[in-house]
């Protein structure tokens, strides 16, 4: 076996939460009367929620006071958390759900490596509230992606080596991130055309062909 673990980014790999992230941020944005469309929203994958409010505020036309920062990104935290709650086990995709079933079945550790402090919640609301070895969130990081310490912790957290892991990623900051902790990767999405990872994925699926 090649990889002994499986360390999975969830927003963008697992589920789908750009366009919650997007409403709740807009929402923020038009207070401010700072421009904000889907395409800022992706530069936000993988970022935290404090450095996506800087990438939005590069389009403020002022200055912003720390308490400020936070009173804003709790509000948007709030908005999004609300969203979220429409999430169901029916946004986890069959594909997705037989492949982790499949690679559990190979023998592979699954674990979460997330920058979102609502990891926890989103994993809940799809019904995998139990499902993986280990969580490594934005609740126990300092650093976020593309520092390695999310996926590090996520390895530690299964006993397992950094190249005995595979990280799977849709955003570039977390090819990054795993290329920095000694890790595979596997791209999926957007961040295919990066060019950075081991693995590109046309489907989650294609998952089981390189795990091995
Ligand atoms: C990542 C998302 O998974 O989590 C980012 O890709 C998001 O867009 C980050 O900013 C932090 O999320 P949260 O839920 O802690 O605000
Ligand atoms: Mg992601």
């Amino acid at each position: 076996m090649r990889y002994r673990a499986i360390i999975f980014d969830l927003d963008g790999v697992i589920c789908h939460t750009d366009k919650y992230h997007y409403m709740a941020w807009k929402q923020v944005a038009d207070e401010l009367h700072i421009y904000f469309d889907e395409t800022i929203n992706n530069r936000l994958r993988g970022v935290s929620r404090m450095e996506s409010f800087e990438i939005i505020l590069e389009r403020y036309d002022g200055t912003m006071s720390q308490e400020e920062k936070i009173k804003y990104t709790t509000q948007k935290n709030e908005v999004y958390k609300e969203l979220l709650k429409n999430m169901s086990p029916a946004d986890l995709s069959d594909e997705v759900k037989e492949t982790l079933d499949a690679l559990r079945e190979q023998g592979h550790k699954l674990a979460i490596g997330s920058s979102s402090k609502n990891a926890g919640f989103i994993l809940n609301q799809l019904g995998l509230g139990d499902y993986f070895d280990a969580v490594s969130d934005g609740n126990n990081i300092t650093n976020s992606k593309p520092d390695p310490e999310v996926f590090v912790k996520a390895a530690q957290f299964v006993g397992e080596n950094p190249k005995d892991c595979l990280v799977v990623e849709d955003a570039k900051a977390g090819l990054e991130a795993a290329i920095a902790g000694g890790m595979e990767c596997a791209a999926i999405g957007d961040a295919v055309s990066c060019g950075l990872a081991t693995w590109n994925l046309n489907t989650f699926s294609d998952l089981k062909k390189v795990t091995g």
